[in-house]
């Protein structure tokens, strides 16, 4: 079963809730995200490998660990999931970005693929997804099949608001596909909304409407 990691760091607890209040204008509102997603970068990689080299200090030469040179690929879905590859590049400027385009149906609420464009060495990279928003869990389900049928194995997702029903969606789906989250809210309303959440996570974003 897959593990959902809510974190609670009030630095995080303190910008998501300014990212939800409706009164946050479209520059804040992107600083904010961009400010999130690196703070929730810094946790989820915690259990990146090290290895041990031998470092000259200006004192005599030190045991000391570097990254052991994982291949890393960031996915965000288009096009929310823009708003966070900075923030994470900011942590990681080396990883490499790829893309999966979704849209929901506002009808059917069902995602529609439209672009996918991954780095290469699928098989041997290991893969954020990364959505502000992880609603009926429709969007993330499928970009994840994008990725694992492209060969890709593993596989973390995070995202700023999710509801319960996309979190069960993703376990259903995804087992093995461990969840970062910074606020599980409470529910979905009928028009498939997160409740209470930020509103459209893409118009907040990108000033549209
Ligand atoms: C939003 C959001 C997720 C999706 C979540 O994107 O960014 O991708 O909805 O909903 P789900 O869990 O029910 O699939 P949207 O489809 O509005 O597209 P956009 O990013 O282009 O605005
Ligand atoms: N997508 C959004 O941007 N917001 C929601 O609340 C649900 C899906």
């Amino acid at each position: 079963m897959a593990k959902v990691y809510v974190f609670d760091h009030p630095l995080i607890q303190h910008k998501i809730t300014y990212i939800r209040d409706k009164n946050t204008g479209t520059k804040e509102f992107r600083e904010l995200v961009d400010e999130v997603a690196t703070l929730m970068m810094f946790e989820i990689t915690r259990d990146m490998p090290l290895e041990e080299v031998d470092v000259e200090t200006p004192v005599r030469v030190a045991k000391s660990n570097v990254l052991a040179g994982k291949k890393l690929g960031i996915v965000p879905i288009l096009r929310a999931g823009i708003g966070m590859v900075d923030g994470i590049l900011n942590l990681i400027p080396a990883a490499k970005v790829g893309h999966v385009g979704l849209y929901r149906d506002p009808k059917t609420l069902l995602p529609v693929e439209y672009y996918v464009k991954l780095p290469p060495d699928v098989e041997n990279r290991d893969f954020i997804v990364v959505d502000p928003m992880l609603a009926t869990g429709g969007s993330a389900v499928a970009a994840i099949d994008s990725l694992k049928k492209r060969g890709a194995k593993h596989i973390k997702f995070m995202c700023l608001i999710a509801a319960p029903e996309g979190v069960e969606a993703m376990q259903k789906a995804h087992p093995d596909v461990d969840m970062f989250i910074a606020g599980l809210d409470e529910k979905l309303d009928e028009k498939g909304y997160i409740v209470p959440g930020l509103g459209d996570a893409g118009d907040r974003l990108f000033g549209t409407k």
